[in-house]
């Protein structure tokens, strides 16, 4: 079955037909406000072509267009969920080029977007907004000799990252060509009229019959339908998919629940996180992050601030950069940290890590951290939130618009930026050397790849939820690494199964916790990392002395766990560094599934909100 699994960040719709195009597609953009964003616009082509787009809810555009119609029945329209620039009206999509003649709506980033913005303008190039989109919008002008086709494929040859782009122009009225590279794009087909999206839910009150294009093709729609092509060229066959799914369904892209899509995002979130930062070289660029290297150089301590599972992002955080760093590195719950009077003077490095960049908490310790001194880093899912505009620095993570209330591929995304930004100073400090740099940027590289693998393993996860969906209490167990990832397990399985859960370093068990392990109490071992492995395998023989069921989140090579544990999830060799990001990947599914067999309601926990916004 055809399941979506892209952290899409943004929502595009195109119509081909005989119909007004800008009612349809105001009216499938608002079938994907679900996804979130932050603007919205509309292009229709009509002997010229003519654009209304605005910041905000989608209610704006609305009222502009009732003020100012868009008349033509071919067209394209968006929702800006903001990477590049601030949320507003000029940075809302569509973007034409300066002749006006051509229009583009783009999803993902263009990775080498300074490089093509710099040698654009060098030739006299003028652009009204901050986007890379814009960018497009004039490579294609540029490329243009009478065919669109070929001129967004020469166009493309020069955008790289991971995206999807939809171009229009008014010189080939009746047509729209659109490039899929990674970012989602469907083709829904009526009767005599033609549909681009970047959603199902966005047609599917028009038809149910689809064409799904695939990463590395381009489409060219018109009212009698579709052509797929590669990239590079060559016709593709695609069979119809035919969809019989509700609306609902389709918001969670044929998943059961937005938690369990999201959860399988997560390889493409890592990829949209690390794109354009960082090279195989191990040379890292972060583009909000302002600090000189004399800056990262002077650093004496980082404070990492946060609450939940941003708060066990930061715990990894913490591992990584006194490991790479050696330097000192306090997690603080934000609510504690607000009240403690903390130590915090310069020139320290507080990092504040919110998905949301709402949390009341992480806010107030944020601001405390900053009067006292110490330089701000937002590590944030959303631009424009209150974090974001109050620090020094921002490190977006790009993990889109998370639905769920349990945090799963945003907090994966944190995880990617602390290695980022580790790297960032560690090489500004001169503590990372290249070989160290090239290690993790080659890890960091592969780690899509090893996500996915382990997320093809989902059905022995299933199976091991049966040995927990019962049981009164869970105890999670680790240490260094593992530990940090033992707390978000724990954290996930608590709040979706209302199972009684704890997390503790491994060697804490027998100063107490011990005396609750009997025979059939389930204990998780988290278990990856090389330079403590034996201590942990002292601390699961002492629960399985006792009786315990024991699930053990290994390594594939790992040949001695499976004689002392009663079920081994597999995750794929990596660096010890980096294994939180494949090591969670099985805990998050056990949540998901032990919830599911207890049948809750796992998007909407009881009592719990997505962002606690009040103290
Ligand atoms: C985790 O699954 C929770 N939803 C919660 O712990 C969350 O991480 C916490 O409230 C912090 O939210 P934030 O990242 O938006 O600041």
């Amino acid at each position: 079955m055809y399941q979506e699994v892209h952290a899409r960040m943004c929502g595009i719709m195109g119509y081909v037909g005989p119909r007004q195009a800008a009612p349809l597609i105001l009216d499938g953009l608002r079938r994907l406000e679900y996804r979130g964003y932050d603007s919205a616009g509309i292009a229709v082509a009509n002997g010229d072509i003519h654009v209304r787009k605005a910041e905000g809810k989608i209610g704006r555009l609305a009222s502009l267009l009732e003020t100012d119609p868009l008349h033509g029945t071919v067209g394209i329209g968006h929702t800006r969920w903001a990477t590049h620039g601030v949320p507003s009206d000029v940075n809302a999509h569509p973007h034409r080029d300066p002749s006006g003649r051509f229009v583009v709506v783009h999803n993902g980033i263009i990775e080498n977007f300074h490089e093509l913005r710099e040698r654009l303008s060098a030739e006299g190039h003028l652009f009204e907004s901050e986007t890379d989109t814009e960018i497009l919008a004039h490579l294609v002008a540029l490329e243009y000799d009478g065919d669109i086709v070929a001129a967004v494929r020469r166009a493309v040859a020069h955008a790289e990252g991971a995206y999807a782009l939809v171009v229009m122009t008014a010189n080939e009225p009746g047509r729209i060509v659109a490039v899929r590279r990674v970012s989602p794009l469907i083709v829904g087909l009526g009767d005599g009229e033609t549909f681009l999206a970047s959603d199902i839910p966005a047609v599917l009150q028009h038809t149910r019959d689809f064409l799904i294009v695939e990463d590395g093709e381009l489409v060219v729609v018109d009212a009698d339908g579709a052509t797929i092509e590669h990239i590079e060229g060559g016709r593709v066959d695609r069979a119809v998919m035919h969809v019989d799914w509700d609306a609902e369904q389709a918001e969670k892209g044929g998943y059961e629940h937005f938690m369990l899509k999201e959860i399988h995002e997560q390889p493409a979130v890592i990829t949209e996180t690390v794109g354009g930062r960082l090279d195989g070289e191990g040379e890292v660029w972060l583009e909000d992050v302002h600090f000189d290297d004399a800056f990262a150089r002077a650093i004496d301590r980082v404070w990492i601030t946060a609450c939940g599972t941003a708060l066990h992002a930061g715990l990894v955080g913490r591992e990584i950069f006194q490991r790479i760093l050696r330097l000192p590195t306090a997690v603080e719950y934000a609510h504690e940290m607000r009240y403690a009077d903390p130590l915090v003077s310069a020139p320290s490095l507080t990092v504040a890590i919110s998905q949301s960049g709402e949390t009341a908490d992480t806010l107030a310790a944020a601001r405390l951290a900053r009067q006292k001194g110490s330089r701000l880093l937002a590590l944030t899912n959303v631009v424009g939130s209150t974090l974001s505009r109050e620090a020094d620095d921002v490190l977006y993570t790009r993990a889109g618009p998370e639905i769920s209330v349990a945090s799963t591929k945003a907090y994966m995304a944190m995880l990617i930026g602390e290695y980022l930004l580790a790297l960032r100073i560690g090489r500004a400090r001169g503590v990372v050397d290249e070989a160290l740099s090239q290690r993790v940027a080659h890890g960091l590289h592969l780690l899509p790849a090893q996500v996915e693998h382990v997320l093809q393993a989902e059905n022995d996860v299933a199976k091991a939820a049966h040995r927990i969906a019962d049981a009164q209490d869970v105890y999670f167990i680790g240490r260094g690494l593992d530990y940090a990832v033992a707390m978000e397990g724990s954290l996930k399985l608590k709040e979706i199964s209302y199972l009684h859960s704890e997390a503790m370093p491994a060697g804490e068990l027998k100063h107490g916790t011990l005396a609750l392990v009997t025979a059939g109490v389930p204990v998780i071992v988290v278990l990856t990392q090389g330079a403590v492995y034996d201590k942990t395998m002292s601390a699961v023989q002492e629960v399985k002395a006792r009786g315990a069921t024991v699930l053990a989140v290994a390594y594939e090579d790992d040949a001695t766990i499976g004689a002392f544990a009663d079920e081994v999830l597999r995750i794929p060799r990596t660096d010890d560094l980096l294994s939180p990001v494949a090591s969670i990947v099985p805990l998050q599914l056990l949540a998901y599934h032990v919830a599911r067999l207890r049948g809750h309601d796992i998007d909407q926990p009881r009592n719990l909100a997505k962002s606690v916004t009040v103290e």
